[in-house]
């Protein structure tokens, strides 16, 4: 399966001295505190000298205009011209806000994206939307501009902490759930995370992804369906973020993990997705992500949450739903009604689950 032509997959280093033979005026690597202990000393001996470091704090609660500034600011600073290079070297936070920051600085300089998460690499890398939150809305500052390249190498996973590995793999089921019902077999098949091929599944789950925006770039129609397991999935993110202690807060993924579950129940009665299907997905993603606790009484508030997504048309929402594994519609129409009685059905869900012997699974730490 074909990969987008900006992207690249193999050694780092390599991929990095190949675009270095390109001349730039300045390079600036933007990373966090993380990617900064982790993922700079294997780019480091690589980079030219003289290129500047801009380190920003981890985490999605930075992921704004005041952290833009200071990035601005760094390439103020070191007075980068319309021929310098921003290298993003980091998860999906780096990769969005630095991309923003590069577009824009100037009216556009060029930028590299060195995804160093599963989630990054399979997804906030590819396909050229960019952007920052703003005043607690996600995502909501932002254009669609694709970089200089993307070099994908999926050895930085080696440090990535075993719960953001999990998060990111949720992407890749929700690329197999939506477009390839072998890859989901495949996928499934796995026991333990450890066993997988990264390096295969990530070439693989990017070809899917790029199958699909390469149709439809700026999301006017099929670019939407990747959004499945998105409206309830955010909508739990943004409750949980909103709602709970920080130390109960969710992962993207694990809150995706949970929507697609959730949205999967709606398939089987709005677009016919075959009962079997649907507790095959439901048994994989209990099995891996466990149940996030949600009771009845938060219900309400999470499907209003789910009213103010952004792929909502005119107040209706607007849903991505499958119709069987590996083939999904979107544009849905749905309502709040509905929204509730998916989650009402997600929380009704047992939270033990069996194998196929009958043999109780421990469920994983949530
Ligand atoms: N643009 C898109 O199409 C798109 C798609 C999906 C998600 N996103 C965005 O991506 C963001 C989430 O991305 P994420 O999950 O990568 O989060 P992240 O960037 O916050 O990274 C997760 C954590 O892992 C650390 N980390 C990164 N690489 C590491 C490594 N190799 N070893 C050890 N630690 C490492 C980071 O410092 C951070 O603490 C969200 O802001 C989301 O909106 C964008
Ligand atoms: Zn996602």
């Amino acid at each position: 399966m074909q990969l987008p032509d900006y992207v690249r997959i193999g050694q780092v280093q390599k991929g990095l001295a190949e675009l270095l033979q390109h001349s730039f005026s300045a390079i600036a690597v933007l990373v966090d505190e993380n990617t900064y202990q982790y993922c700079y000393p294997i780019v480091a001996p690589i980079l030219p000298q003289g290129h500047q470091i801009i380190a920003i704090p981890s985490g999605e609660q930075h992921k704004n205009l005041q952290t833009c500034q200071q990035i601005w600011q760094a390439l103020t600073n070191m007075q980068a011209d319309r021929n310098a290079l921003l290298i993003n070297l980091g998860g999906g936070v780096i990769s969005d806000m630095g991309g923003f920051c590069a577009a824009t600085y100037k009216r556009g300089i060029r930028f590299v994206q060195i995804p160093t998460t599963l989630l990054a690499q399979v997804d906030a890398s590819i396909g050229g939307k960019l952007g920052i939150d703003f005043q607690g809305f996600k995502n909501h500052i932002g254009v669609f501009q694709l970089p200089f390249c993307v070099l994908i190498d999926t050895s930085f996973l080696a440090t990535l902490p075993w719960r953001q590995l999990r998060s990111g793999f949720a992407e890749l089921l929700k690329h197999s759930l939506i477009a390839d019902w072998q890859a989901w077999h495949e996928l499934t098949r796995a026991h333990h995370l450890q066993d997988v091929d990264w390096q295969k599944v990530v070439h693989h789950s990017i070809a899917i992804k790029e199958r699909i925006v390469s149709q439809d770039p700026h999301e006017k129609g099929l670019r939407k369906i990747l959004n499945f397991g998105h409206t309830l999935g955010h909508a739990i993110e943004t409750y949980f973020l909103e709602n709970r202690p920080a130390e109960q807060g969710l992962l993207h993924g694990e809150a995706i993990a949970a929507g697609m579950i959730a949205e999967a129940w709606l398939a089987v009665r709005k677009t016919g997705l075959p009962q079997q299907e649907f507790e095959e997905i439901k048994w994989h993603l209990l099995q891996l992500y466990g149940k996030i606790a949600i009771s009845q009484h938060e219900i309400a508030s999470i499907a209003q949450l789910a009213l103010q997504d952004k792929k909502n048309q005119n107040g209706i929402i607007q849903l991505s739903l499958i119709e069987a594994i590996g083939a999904c519609k979107y544009n849905v129409p749905a309502t709040v009604k509905e929204l509730k009685e998916a989650l009402l059905a997600y929380c009704q869900m047992p939270a033990e689950i069996h194998d196929n012997n009958g043999t109780s699974i421990d469920q994983v730490g949530m």
